[in-house]
């Protein structure tokens, strides 16, 4: 494979996403920097991400794509393949925090979290697979989340989100090993990022009004997480170098964070108790993926 590669990022207006833009961009990789409406909510974003790359002479192609929208996704994924003909490096990352004690979120707010945070990698990876099988090799990316491995009260539903989507980023990676495609999932702890501005708050405070003294605890979340929040380039650093790690040599995990609560324990654990589990079911052969190294951090 070219060592520069095309990347395909979602959510790539602000945040984590623009940074991971712009990082992959200067080390020569070409970026399809999707986001929503470019020529709407977000005209002020593309713009800026235009005009670096206009005048930074950087590989960037702004690409409207809404990851809750099947069609949206499809339009994305076959403008960059028209392009360059080829994805490399799929990055879900497009997602957001929903807050608040769990029976005050609604069904519909629990269900539009997932279909963004869960069914939107499921759409992109459906999108990016066919081409990726074609080539033989490729990356889904999946950015999880501390959260997708602890749990936090009042952070049940983003939780449950993110445990989801490492759920299904780790069966693909057993199933596509052997066409050489990997699936990996990075865990970024928390980060400044506009991430708690765009924070959903329950919906339902009539509920959250009869929890006494429990319904402070989101608002003690949420400052505990902003008040400690790391510089979010070292997420976007650490992508660079997971996607300019040869292939065959990724971790399946990484985790990246301005604090260690152990989660890489948590990790190296999950890894032991998989390889057993695999090994009960005697599907090792097919996992060839488990001979290599599973989890760390970079
Ligand atoms: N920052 C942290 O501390 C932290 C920690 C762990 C994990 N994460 C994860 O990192 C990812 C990026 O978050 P961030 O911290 O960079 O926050 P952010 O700046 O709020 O970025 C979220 C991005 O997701 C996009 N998005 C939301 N719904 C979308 C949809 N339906 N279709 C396409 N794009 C959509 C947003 O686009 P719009 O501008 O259109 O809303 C935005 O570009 C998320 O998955 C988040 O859960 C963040």
């Amino acid at each position: 494979m070219n060592s520069k590669q095309a990347v395909l990022i979602t959510g790539s207006s602000t945040g984590f996403g623009r940074l991971f833009t712009e990082t992959l961009a200067r080390k020569g990789h070409t970026v399809f920097a999707t986001m929503r409406d470019p020529g709407g909510r977000n005209a002020k974003n593309a713009a800026e991400v235009r005009t670096l790359a206009e005048k930074d002479s950087l590989p960037i192609h702004v690409l409207e794509m809404d990851v809750t929208d099947d069609a949206s996704v499809g339009r994305a994924v076959d403008a960059a393949i028209a392009k360059v003909g080829r994805i490399d490096v799929a990055i879900n990352n497009a997602g957001y925090y929903l807050s608040g004690l769990g029976e005050a979120v609604t069904t519909e707010q629990a269900q539009r979290l997932m279909d963004t945070n869960f069914i939107g990698s499921v759409r992109v990876n459906r999108a990016v697979l066919p081409y990726m099988r074609r080539q033989g090799s490729g990356v889904l990316m999946h950015i999880s989340s501390g959260a997708g491995r602890v749990v936090l009260p009042c952070a049940g539903f983003y939780c449950a989100s993110k445990f989801a989507l490492e759920a299904l980023a780790e069966a693909y990676s057993y199933e596509l090993a052997a066409q050489g495609i990997e699936s990996v999932i990075v865990e970024p702890g928390q980060y400044e990022t506009p991430v708690f501005g765009n924070t959903v708050m329950a919906a339902d405070q009539a509920r959250t009004d009869t929890y006494g003294a429990a319904k402070e605890i989101p608002a003690k979340v949420n400052g505990a997480l902003s008040s400690t929040a790391g510089n979010a380039q070292e997420v976007a650093d650490a992508v660079l170098r997971i996607i300019e790690t040869p292939a065959g040599e990724k971790q399946l995990r990484y985790f990246v964070s301005p604090q260690d609560f152990g989660l890489n324990e948590i990790n190296d654990l999950a890894k032991q108790v998989q390889t057993r589990v695999l090994a009960a079911f005697g599907l090792v052969a097919d996992t060839k993926f488990l001979k290599g190294k599973a989890v760390g951090s970079v």
